[in-house]
């Protein structure tokens, strides 16, 4: 089946089952291996991105369900702020400066989720303990064995605080 999507701001045109998992689709057809496998089966994480800017774990849609639709990986993340490919989003920064990341599986999901969630507003105004525990919660889907999750929060934190402090 032809389909075509946006991916990362471009159109992409994949040739496909529409049964073929969307995690696969981007690893294999678009060759974005940033996205990650873990359990395959929506409990870790590892593989989310943003359809349609709801973050969604690719390893349970069907690409044949994003038709015409909007993806966003890891990939893209870069490029979504400021047209600026090059330049890493402040999240991605700060949890390479704040040892958010160790072996690496569970980064672009937990990147993706994080940058909705610093993009969203949602940790705006809230004092430190307030947005600690809202990161804990909004990356509850986002399982980590490495870092014990308190350097990635960490390192969300300290994202929203720069941009906050770039806004105003
Ligand atoms: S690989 Fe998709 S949720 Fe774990
Ligand atoms: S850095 Fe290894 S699973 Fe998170």
């Amino acid at each position: 089946m032809k389909l075509e999507l946006e991916v990362n701001g471009a159109a992409a045109h994949v040739e496909a089952s529409p049964w073929k998992r969307l995690l696969d689709v981007l690893r294999e057809d678009l060759r974005l291996t940033g996205t990650k496998e873990g359990c395959g089966e929506g409990e870790c994480g590892a593989c989310t991105v943003m359809l349609d800017g709801e973050a969604v774990n690719s390893c349970l849609v069907a690409v044949g369900q994003c038709h015409g639709r909007k993806v966003v990986t890891v990939e893209g993340l870069a490029a979504q702020r400021a047209g600026e490919a090059e330049v890493l989003h402040a999240v991605q920064r700060a949890l390479v400066t704040c040892g958010g990341a160790q072996c690496g599986i569970c980064t672009p999901g937990i990147a993706v989720c994080a940058v909705h969630v610093v993009d969203s507003g949602a940790l705006h105004g809230a004092d430190d303990a307030t947005a600690r525990a809202k990161v804990r919660e909004l990356l509850a889907g986002n399982i980590c064995r490495c870092t014990g999750y308190q350097l990635i929060v960490d390192a969300v934190i300290a994202a929203a605080r720069e941009l906050e402090g770039a806004r105003s």
